[in-house]
């Protein structure tokens, strides 16, 4: 029997919420299951918990989260802690001091849900976002002369290593490899005249050991537009910090909404442990009303699932949200009625009505 060690960090608003929806899902798995199980240690870091002891998370937080299989996190940021303090004192460290330098963000409009773009049905829009996730735009460096004052001065540097900037690039063309081979890579090298003319030249660079893969760069503007009119003609997209950032919730807004939309912080090397949080926020409006709806962070969980070596158990995850989706049982944001809960009830049982016999079935 194997045992995962998940670390969860619930976070804020909607967040606690919709982390309970998903661990049922895992628990269901785990219960299925002969093989594999999955243990939690729960870290109640939040801005609830920054009222209290001035910081988002304890001084050693980082060396307690260390020894995990991985992390669990739901959303960080409620209005009573200015965005940038909860942010910077939990989520940004977590990804850039265990180098997380992919966050993956597939957009896939699935089965019985219309998406804002009616042209598109279930199926035509299927594409990843690899967003690079440790340095450019994000790269806490920079600062502020005068604060206050009508002679103010505000610098914020954008870093790009050659070896960050490669290494993503690799990761986005392996990818496009496993999938329909064809990567675009978002650029703005028109108006950003250092970084993004050295980011293409490193396209092409990693681009001459993939001849296989269909390569191409779209500067920001135009890829934003092309998301919308031509979705369909993406595969694999890799955008910088801020650029990923940007695509990824037009993603969101595209596969129906962002509380569908699924995301991994991916450490590729294992060295430190990934973390697994979904594209949307922590909602503060619908906390407590039992309305969030629980698939982004339940995909994320399928993501989770995967990384940890379980792809059937991911792939029956995805079946089951497939098939709740198409039998009507959907939140709000939706267009649907059921309750957070109600809808994880259905991808429930849809589970176990889809885990094969031969993988075992407990006696429970
Ligand atoms: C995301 C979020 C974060 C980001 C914020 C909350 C700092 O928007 O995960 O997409 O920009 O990375
Ligand atoms: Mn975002």
């Amino acid at each position: 029997m194997n045992t995962f060690n998940i670390a969860v960090i619930p976070g804020d608003g909607i967040g606690p919420e919709v982390v309970t929806e998903a661990i049922r899902v895992l628990d269901t798995l785990s219960d299925l299951s002969h093989e594999f199980r999955f243990q939690y240690e729960t870290f109640e870091w939040s801005c609830t918990y920054y009222l209290k002891h001035g910081k988002m998370m304890p001084q050693d937080g980082l060396e307690l989260l260390k020894p995990f299989d991985a992390i669990f996190l739901g959303a960080i940021g409620f209005p009573t802690v200015p965005d940038h303090v909860s942010l910077w004192g939990l989520l940004l460290p977590i990804r850039r001091e265990f180098d997380q330098y992919v966050n993956l963000r597939p957009t896939q409009l699935l089965p019985g849900v219309v998406g804002p773009l009616k042209r598109f049905q279930s199926g035509d829009i299927d594409f990843v976002i690899v967003r690079e996730n440790t340095e450019g735009e994000y790269s806490n460096m920079g600062g502020r002369l005068r604060q206050g004052h009508l002679e103010e001065v505000v610098v914020q540097n954008s870093v790009f290593t050659r070896y960050g900037t490669e290494r993503i690039m690799r990761y986005a063309f392996d990818l496009a490899r496993t999938r329909r081979h064809k990567l675009v890579a978002a650029t703005k090298s028109n108006g950003i005249n250092f970084s993004m003319p050295f980011w293409d030249e490193v396209f092409h660079l990693v681009g001459r050991d993939y001849p296989d893969v269909i390569q191409e760069l779209v500067h920001i503007d135009a890829l934003a537009a092309r998301c919308i009119t031509d979705p369909d003609s993406l595969d694999v997209v890799v955008g910088t910090n801020l650029f990923g950032d940007i695509l990824s919730d037009i993603g969101g807004a595209i596969q129906g909404g962002i509380g569908m939309a699924p995301a991994a912080n991916l450490n590729p090397t294992k060295r430190y442990p990934s973390m697994f949080e979904p594209v949307h926020g922590s909602a503060p409006q619908l906390t407590g009303k039992k309305v969030a709806n629980p698939i982004g962070q339940i995909l994320t969980a399928k993501m989770m699932v995967d990384f940890l070596g379980l792809p059937q158990a991911g792939s029956i995850i995805s079946q089951a949200v497939s098939r709740t989706l198409s039998s009507g049982i959907k939140t709000a944001d939706l267009g649907g009625m059921a309750t957070t809960s109600e809808v994880t009830d259905h991808i429930i049982q849809f589970i176990r009505q889809l885990w094969p016999q031969e993988m075992g079935v407990s006696s429970d």
